[in-house]
C-alpha cells in the first residue's frame, strides 16, 4: 500500500492536547475528574430546552422556518436578538452600542468562530500573541495553521501591559511587526487561569492596539466566553467597550458555558471590515450554522428563560467553587509552596506546587494521580505555547464544573495524597 501523502496542515494538527485529555478522561472513568471542562450536567436547562422546542414546533410556520437552513450569518432575527442581550450585558442600549446585526456572526460555538478568523488572518508563519497561559485549545487552531504564538507576562490581574508593550517593540526591532496579526485574550475568568483582566487594563490593550497598528491594522480578540459566570466582585466593561471606533477589537460569546454546549451556538461582533471574510470562509464551510440551534437559542432570549438559567447557574455554580477553594485550604495549605487563585467566576481553579514538582502526562505525579489516587487534572505546561521562555510544569487547572461539591472535596483529598507522595 503506498502511504497517504498529507498536507502540511495535518502536520501541524498532529499531537493535540485536547484528544489526549479527552481520551484520558473516556479511559479513566473511575477517576473523579477535576479536569473536564465540561458544564455540570445536573444544571444543563433540559426542561426549559423542551418547552422552547415545543413552542417552535406548535406553529407549522415557525415550525418549518426553524427547520429550514437560515443564512450564511446567521439568522437575522437571532442576530438582533443577540444585540440586544449584548447591550444588557454591556449596561447600554442597543443604538449607543454602534453595530447593526450586520456586524455579528453566528457560529457553531466560539471554537468554530476562532477557526475562522485564524483562517482568514493568518498565513504560515504569521504571529499572535498570547497570555501566559491562555486557553490551549486556541493554541492547538493556531498550530494547525502554522501560526507562531508568543506568550506574554501575565500576573493575577491578567495580561501586562508593559509586557504586551515591549514585546511588539521587540519584535518591530526584530523586522518581524508585520507578522503580528492579532492579540487573543480571554478576559472574564480565564480558562485555564480563572484570572479576570483588570479593568484599567483593557483601555491599555486597546490603545497598544493602536499604537502598533503601523503598516497593517492589529487587532484583538476578547474572547468572553465565561463573562456570565461571575459568582462574585462587581462587573467590569469589556475591552471591546473601550475601542470606540470599533476598528480593532472583536468580541466573541458563547452560549456553550452560560446555557449549553449541545446546542452549539455563540456569536462575534467585529469591525465591519472584516465580515465580508469571515463570511466567505463560513460560506465555504458551512454556508451557515444550524438554524434549528439558532432558533432554540432565539426563543430562549425572547422569553427570558436564558436569563432566568444563567441566574440559577451562578447560585450552583458558586456553592461549586466554594467547596473547591474550602477543599484547597483544607488539603493544601499545609504542603509548602502550593498557592492557588480564586476567581470570581468561570469553571477553574489554577493550582501551583513547589517547582520541582512536573505536573506533565508523563510526570509521576499525573501517572500516580490518575492511576493510584483515582484524581484527574489538566497539567498546566500545555496552556502555553511550546518552549516558550514564560511556561511552567508545575502548574495545574481544576475544573470545578462537574462534580458536586462533595466529590469536589474528595477529589482535592486525593489530589493532596498524590502531591504529598512525590514531595
Ligand atoms: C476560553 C474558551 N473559548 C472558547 C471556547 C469554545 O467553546 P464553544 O466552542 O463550545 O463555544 C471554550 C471552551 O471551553 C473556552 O474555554
Amino acid at each position: 500500500m503506498t502511504a497517504i501523502n498529507f498536507s502540511q496542515r495535518r502536520q501541524w494538527a498532529a499531537d493535540q492536547s485536547i484528544s489526549f485529555l479527552m481520551q484520558q478522561g473516556l479511559e479513566n472513568r473511575d477517576v473523579i475528574s477535576l479536569a473536564a471542562g465540561f458544564v455540570d450536567p445536573k444544571t444543563l436547562p433540559v426542561s426549559e430546552v423542551s418547552d422552547v422546542v415545543s413552542r417552535l414546533l406548535a406553529d407549522e410556520a415557525t415550525g418549518q422556518s426553524a427547520l429550514q437552513y437560515a443564512a450564511t450569518a446567521g439568522s437575522g432575527e437571532l442576530r438582533s436578538l443577540l444585540l440586544e442581550h449584548l447591550a444588557g450585558v454591556e449596561g447600554h442600549s442597543v443604538d449607543s452600542l454602534g453595530v447593526t446585526a450586520d456586524d455579528v456572526v453566528v457560529t457553531s460555538g466560539s471554537q468554530q468562530f476562532l477557526q475562522h478568523l485564524t483562517d482568514v488572518l493568518f498565513d504560515p508563519g504569521d504571529i499572535c500573541l498570547v497570555a501566559a497561559p491562555t486557553y490551549f485549545v486556541y493554541l492547538g487552531t493556531l498550530n494547525g495553521a502554522g501560526v507562531e504564538t508568543i506568550a506574554v507576562k501575565t500576573d493575577e490581574h491578567g495580561i501586562c501591559p508593559d509586557a504586551l508593550d515591549a514585546e511588539l517593540a521587540r519584535l518591530e526591532q526584530a523586522g518581524q511587526l508585520h507578522l503580528v496579526k492579532l492579540i487573543y485574550l480571554v478576559t472574564w475568568f480565564e480558562n485555564p487561569s480563572g484570572v479576570t483582566l483588570a479593568s484599567d487594563r483593557r483601555s491599555q490593550i486597546v490603545d497598544i492596539a493602536k499604537r502598533w497598528s503601523k503598516s497593517q491594522r492589529l487587532l484583538v480578540l476578547e474572547d468572553a466566553a465565561y463573562r456570565e459566570l461571575r459568582y462574585s466582585g462587581e462587573e467590569i466593561p469589556s475591552i471591546w467597550s473601550h475601542d470606540t471606533s470599533r476598528e480593532h477589537v472583536i468580541l466573541a460569546q458563547t452560549f456553550s458555558k452560560s446555557f449549553s454546549p449541545g446546542i452549539r451556538v455563540a456569536y462575534a461582533v467585529m469591525p465591519r471590515d472584516l465580515v465580508p471574510a469571515i463570511h466567505d470562509v463560513k460560506g465555504n464551510f458551512d454556508f451557515g450554522s444550524p438554524n434549528f440551534s439558532q432558533q432554540i437559542i432565539a426563543e430562549a432570549l425572547r422569553t427570558g428563560s436564558y436569563r432566568r438559567h444563567v441566574d440559577l447557574l451562578r447560585n450552583s455554580y458558586r456553592v461549586k467553587r466554594d467547596a473547591m477553594l474550602a477543599a484547597a485550604e483544607k488539603y493544601f495549605s499545609d504542603i509548602d509552596g502550593v498557592s492557588w487563585l480564586r476567581p470570581e467566576g468561570g469553571l477553574y481553579v489554577w493550582m501551583s506546587l513547589p517547582e520541582q514538582i512536573d505536573t506533565g502526562y508523563s510526570a509521576p505525579l499525573f501517572q500516580r494521580a490518575t492511576k493510584t489516587d483515582g484524581v484527574m487534572y489538566v497539567p498546566g505546561e500545555i496552556a502555553y505555547p511550546t518552549g516558550s521562555p514564560l511556561q511552567k510544569k508545575n502548574q495545574m487547572r481544576l475544573s470545578f464544573g462537574v462534580a458536586t461539591p462533595e466529590t469536589l472535596d474528595e477529589g482535592m483529598r486525593r489530589l493532596a495524597t498524590a502531591v504529598r507522595s512525590v514531595l
